[in-house]
């Protein structure tokens, strides 16, 4: 982000290979481990608008469709490494420090706002949000601006579903969401090292894509506070700082709304922020990235690789100038 560039990123931030070599048989044990769990999460039948086929639905007609939300067949990144290299600034700019400041946080009672342009706004208590729909794991890539990246099986379920309880109104064209910003809780909410609290913004057809969830675990465990608990927005064909962590109120509005790190630097941070290896990043290039527990570095993939699910949201429209 603003404050480090990933060429400042230190030699003691790159995994060792001893590391490494562990880490790789920790990854296989879990996913031998979670292999059961996945296959009643993931292997789960969607019709082709990512419905889950109703009881009584012939099973013939679902198979026939293809599944909105494919497999990934990459490896995991290490719960370790997901849960020791966070961005949240409100604890620490230090990636590394972040879960030992916010081991502490508190995250219940907690409650969420949904309101706006919305026939039915309600003020959610966590626990009864998160009984909406029930939780999947969705194993998504992850890249950051900062050009890494991790895969992350993440647990939630679609945003559509909470937005359907509110019945958003026709003039409704955007989502806005709000993070927590408590400074008896957040160290950082004190400084000005960011407009607090920390602000997020999507299309309301985006918000209402099956592919965007609100996560509240991850590798089958409730969300530590340092990865944004309770409930984070994750949308996987965008850059990572869009997944605004802990979030309080989501609310729907006509207008494009103001994101933090646009806020922070507008030429830097667009509203979209969708991954777009021809567009570069103006101090550095976003063609390829470091994935968290390789070596070397892959070619990041246009729209993080979700194109076939996503770039029919952006036909017609220029990617380098609404970036
Ligand atoms: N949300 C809040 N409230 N504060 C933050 O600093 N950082 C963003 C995003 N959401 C951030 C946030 C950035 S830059 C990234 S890359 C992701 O969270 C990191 O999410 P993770 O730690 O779960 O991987």
């Amino acid at each position: 982000m603003l404050i480090k560039k990933p060429e400042d990123i230190k030699s003691s931030e790159i995994t060792d290979k001893k590391l490494y070599l562990s880490r790789r048989l920790f990854i296989r044990g879990a996913v031998l481990a979670g292999s059961t769990v996945a296959t009643g999460l993931v292997y789960r039948h969607f019709t082709s608008h990512g419905e889950e086929a109703q009881a009584g639905e012939k099973i013939a007609d679902v198979q026939a469709a293809p599944p909105a939300i494919a497999t990934l067949n990459e490896s995991k990144t290490s719960y370790e490494d997901i849960t020791h290299y966070n961005n949240f600034y409100e604890f620490s700019t230090d990636k590394q420090a972040v879960a030992q400041k916010a081991k502490n946080y508190i995250t219940r009672p907690w409650t969420v706002s949904v309101e706006g342009l919305v026939n039915k706004p309600r003020v959610f208590d966590i626990d009864d949000l998160l009984k909406i729909s029930p939780p999947e794991e969705r194993v998504y890539r992850h890249r950051c601006v900062e050009a890494w990246s991790m895969v992350i099986p993440w647990v939630g379920f679609p945003l559509g579903k909470l937005l359907d309880q509110v019945q958003p109104m026709s003039q409704a064209k955007y989502v806005a969401f709000e993070s927590l910003a408590d400074p008896k809780q957040m160290p950082n909410v004190k400084s000005d090292i960011l407009q607090w609290p920390y602000v997020e913004g999507l299309r309301l057809d985006e918000a209402m894509h099956p592919l965007t969830i609100l996560a509240s675990g991850l590798y089958d465990e409730t969300l530590p506070p340092q990865n944004g608990a309770p409930l984070k927005l994750v949308v996987p064909w965008k850059y990572g700082f869009k997944g605004i962590k802990s979030i309080i109120r989501i609310k729907l509005v006509d207008d494009e709304p103001p994101t933090t790190w646009n806020i922070a630097g507008p030429r830097e941070y667009g509203f979209y922020s969708n991954v777009n290896p021809n567009v570069d990043h103006p101090r550095w290039s976003q063609k390829t990235e470091r994935r968290i527990g390789e070596f070397g570095r892959r070619d990041t993939l246009m729209f993080n690789g979700y194109a076939d699910q996503v770039a029919q949201l952006y036909g017609g429209m220029d990617l380098k100038k609404y970036y």
